[in-house]
C-alpha cells in the first residue's frame, strides 16, 4: 500500500478530468468525495471548473448559487449541502485561484464536520497557461496542498472541459486521475486530446511534471443500446484498454437526480440497495483502492 502520495503527501489527491464536457466528472467527483466521508475520511473538495464561476461585479468569489446541483456545479452543490447541514460558508473562504497565489491564506469552507471545499472563482477562468510561470505556480500549489494535508485525508478535484490551465494543475497535483467517459465516439477522442496536451506540457516543463496514472471510468452506459455496448468493447480493446477501470456506471435516473445526497443514501438516510447505488459504491471502492485506501 502506498503510504505517501505522488507529491509526497499523506493526503490522497484524486482528480476527475476529461476534456470533453458532460462525461460525468462532477457527478463522479461528488460521489467519490461522499464515499470518503462514508468510510470515515476527512475530505476536501476543490472545484477547478471555471464554468461554475459566474461573473459578479460585487464579489470576488463569484459563485452562482442558483444554478447549483441541477447543472452539475460542484461549488453550488456543496454550498447547498452546507446550508442544509447548517454550516455557514464564510465570505472569506478559500477560492480556487488562491491555490496558486502565495499571498492567499484563506481556508476551505466546511459543509459538514469532516468535509470542506474550495470554491471556484472567475479568476481561475482567466488564467493563461504559461510554461515559464507554471513551475513556480505548481510549487506554490504544492505548498498549499501540504497545508491541506494536515487537515484532510482525501482531496477530490473536479475540473472542467475548457481551460487547460486548471486541468494541468489538477493533473500535476493528483495521485490518480479519473476520466469518466460516456460511450460517445467523441469522448474517446477527448481522451486522445487530453493526453496529447499533457504530453506536450510535460515536454515543455520537463522532469518536474509528473503525470498521475489515468483510470478511465465508463459512464452512462445504456445496455439496451447496441452502439453503447459496442463502444464499451471497443474502448476496452483500444490502446486505452489498460487504463479502463474494471467497473462500469450505467445510465441511471437515480444517479442523475442525486446531488447533495449520494445515490447510495435514501432520503431518510438509510443505505439504498438499488443497482444504481451498488454500481456507484463499486466504482468508488475501485477508485479508492487505486490510491491505497480500502473501505
Ligand atoms: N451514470 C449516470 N447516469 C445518469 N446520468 C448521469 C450519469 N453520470 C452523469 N449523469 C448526468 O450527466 C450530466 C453530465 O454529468 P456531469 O455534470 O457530471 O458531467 P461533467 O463531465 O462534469 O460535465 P462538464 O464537463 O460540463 O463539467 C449531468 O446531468 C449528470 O447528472
Ligand atoms: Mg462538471
Amino acid at each position: 500500500m502506498q503510504i505517501h502520495s505522488n507529491i509526497g503527501l499523506k493526503m490522497k489527491v484524486i482528480a476527475f478530468a476529461i476534456q470533453k464536457g458532460g462525461q460525468g466528472k462532477t457527478k463522479t467527483a461528488l460521489h467519490a468525495g461522499y464515499w470518503g466521508l462514508e468510510i470515515g475520511q476527512r475530505v476536501l473538495f476543490v472545484d477547478l471548473d471555471p464554468q461554475n464561476a459566474k461573473t459578479n461585479l460585487n464579489s470576488e468569489s463569484l459563485i452562482d448559487t442558483e444554478s447549483s446541483a441541477a447543472v452539475g456545479n460542484l461549488s453550488g452543490t456543496l454550498r447547498d449541502l452546507a446550508r442544509s447541514n447548517g454550516f455557514d460558508v464564510p465570505d472569506d473562504a478559500a477560492v480556487a485561484s488562491g491555490i496558486i497565489d502565495e499571498n492567499d491564506h484563506r481556508k476551505p469552507a466546511y459543509f459538514e464536520e469532516n468535509g470542506a471545499f474550495i470554491q471556484v472563482d472567475s479568476r481561475l477562468a482567466s488564467l493563461n497557461f504559461d510554461v515559464n510561470t507554471f513551475r513556480k505556480k505548481l510549487q506554490i500549489a504544492r505548498k498549499k496542498f501540504e497545508e491541506y494535508a494536515k487537515d484532510f485525508d482525501v482531496c477530490i478535484i473536479d475540473t472542467g472541459p475548457g481551460n487547460i490551465y486548471p486541468l494541468i494543475l489538477a493533473m500535476s497535483l493528483a495521485d490518480q486521475v479519473i476520466a469518466p467517459c460516456t460511450m460517445d465516439d467523441n469522448a474517446i477522442a477527448g481522451l486522445d486530446s487530453l493526453t496529447a496536451n499533457l504530453l506536450e506540457v510535460r515536454r515543455q516543463i520537463g522532469a518536474e511534471f509528473n503525470l498521475a496514472p489515468l483510470g478511465i471510468l465508463p459512464n452512462r452506459i445504456n445496455r439496451t443500446r447496441a452502439r453503447h455496448m459496442q463502444s464499451l468493447n471497443l474502448l476496452r480493446e483500444s490502446a486505452w484498454g489498460n487504463h479502463v477501470l474494471p467497473v462500469e456506471l450505467y445510465d441511471r435516473g437515480a444517479i442523475e437526480e442525486s446531488s447533495t445526497r449520494a445515490v447510495w443514501r435514501t432520503q431518510r438516510g438509510e443505505t439504498s440497495s438499488s443497482v444504481a447505488a451498488q454500481e456507484m459504491v463499486d466504482a468508488c471502492k475501485c477508485i479508492y483502492s487505486l490510491v491505497g485506501l480500502e473501505g
